[in-house]
């Protein structure tokens, strides 16, 4: 009986095992049935390829057929601005970082002629991750300043490649910017969508710390110690800030093309308030779906993909945060359009959270009680320099100093400087919409802050008499005439 009773059951899991295989197998050979070899894929005709600089893109493919595609690449050393007073030699393919963008599809027979140009001091290759063969390309690329070289590969993989200089030092020629993204279409091309971006990621070393202003030399030992000073996209700080924004209107599908050029860093790439709808993992073919932040390894892509429903600057970070707001991984996505309060309503109430029952206890109008009250002006100074580096330095930085488009410098300005009621009214109730500071535009979101009259009073302070400011005392009774008049 017991035996019986054994042998059904170990034929009815026999019967499982039998269904899964089946199941496995007849889904390898679906999977085999669409999968074309993409090397026999025929070639029709001859086109010169569309390159663009970052963070354009090439029309896309559609339906085209496989066709031989003539790529002419033009390696540029060029001295260019990393930020505001920092000048950085770049290595460029194409005169920009990250270099030109490749557009082909699978079975494109890519003619590539890489032409290093006669100002350039130092040999350079290519290798192209989408390329079947020896060193991607590297060892049949290496060219001299003043000559070209041409060779070709067939695209036999769809997906989203990096492609960088490996001539040595590998990694100083990366640090240097010497990196881009090809993408290869799979047949029919990618689903169409509204807007089309390419970013890249990058870290940079230079002798001197972030923000030491003057031309800076690449620092090899930072390299190796993966000790970045910059951290940016598009190959500076503000690429993708200000008035270089990205741009869309709501209700369209946006698609990035996103690269990491390293040469070191794995990038946690995220953008503030939007939800990847699609990623193409690594840039291949596996789709992720509903992605918060995707990784972006050193030498590798994504393909993300968002509808943006609702208006407002969507910030672009390397979640690894520190790298956004002091290194320079910060991008912006401006979307323009009605609001849907049915989406995202802002912010609707506000009030007193009292935890022990609002019955029982007598607020103060403020939170007064706990705020240290200064007695003279280098208290209430050092009362907001504490304010401060909790409160407001992520934004405007540990020296007032700002983020070159995104977030407005408190040193020396003018607009500060013009008018203490409408700063103390700024810290009180935030601020949106265009400003212009020392001459440079802003148009960022600042939340109001929740600080007693007190310490909005000594944070103020301390500002106004910091970094050149014109040292106004900002009191509390400041604060509540600000507050009663607006
Ligand atoms: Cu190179």
């Amino acid at each position: 009986m017991i035996q019986r009773k054994l042998l059904s059951q170990s034929l009815k899991i026999a019967t499982l095992i039998g269904l899964f295989s089946f199941v496995a197998c007849s889904h390898e050979e679906n999977a085999q049935k669409n999968t074309v070899d993409a090397s026999t894929i025929p070639v029709t005709g001859e086109i010169e390829a569309e390159l663009t600089s970052p963070p354009f893109v090439p029309a896309s493919v559609g339906n085209r057929s496989a066709k031989k595609l003539i790529v002419n690449m033009e390696i540029l050393e060029e001295e260019g601005e990393m930020t505001d007073g920092v000048k950085y030699i770049y290595w460029t393919f194409g005169g920009s970082v990250p270099g030109s963008f490749i557009r082909t599809r699978v079975g494109d027979e890519v003619e590539f002629t890489l032409k290093n140009h006669p100002e350039n001091k130092l040999p350079h290759n290519i290798d192209l991750h989408a390329v079947t063969g020896p060193g991607g390309g590297a060892a049949s690329s290496f060219v001299a300043p003043g000559h070209e070289v041409t060779f070709s590969f067939k695209t036999l993989n769809p997906g989203l490649y990096v492609y960088h200089c490996a001539t040595a030092p590998v990694g100083m020629h990366i640090a240097n910017g010497m990196y881009g993204l090809i993408l290869v279409e799979p047949e029919g091309g990618l689903p169409k969508v509204d807007k089309e971006y390419y970013i890249m990621q990058g870290d940079f070393y230079t002798k001197g710390a972030n923000g030491q202003p003057g031309l800076q030399p690449f620092d090899m030992q930072k390299a190796v110690d993966e000790d970045a000073d910059y951290v940016v996209f598009n190959g500076k700080v503000g690429a993708l800030t200000g008035d270089n924004a990205l741009t869309a209107k709501v209700g369209e599908t946006v698609r990035l093309f996103v690269g990491n050029g390293g040469p070191n860093l794995v990038s946690s790439f995220h953008v503030i308030g939007e939800i990847f709808d699609r990623v193409n993992v690594e840039g291949g073919s596996t789709i992720n779906k509903n992605v918060q932040t995707t990784l972006i390894p050193s030498g590798g892509a994504a393909i993300v993909e968002f509808k943006v429903d609702v208006p407002g600057t969507f910030i672009i970070v390397d979640h690894s945060i520190f790298r956004a707001f002091n290194k320079g991984a910060l991008g912006m996505i401006k979307v323009e359009g009605e609001d849907n309060k049915r989406l995202y309503s802002g912010k609707q109430t506000e009030g007193i959270y009292n935890p022990e029952g609002g019955s029982i206890q007598s607020m103060p109008g403020n939170n007064e009680v706990t705020a240290p009250k200064a007695n003279s002006v280098a208290e209430r100074i050092e009362l907001g320099k504490q304010i401060y580096s909790q409160t407001c330095f992520a934004c405007h930085q540990g020296e007032g100093q700002g983020i070159a488009s995104a977030f407005p410098p408190l040193a020396n300005s003018d607009y500060l400087n013009a008018d203490v009621d409408r700063a103390i009214n700024i810290v009180l109730h935030g601020k949106t919409g265009e400003i212009t500071v020392n001459g440079d535009k802003y148009n960022s979101v600042m939340t109001a802050q929740t600080l007693s009259d007190e310490e909005v009073a000594n944070v103020l302070t301390f500002v106004y008499n910091s970094w050149g400011n014109n040292k106004t005392e900002v009191t509390p009774t400041m604060v509540l005439k600000a507050k009663s008049s607006h």
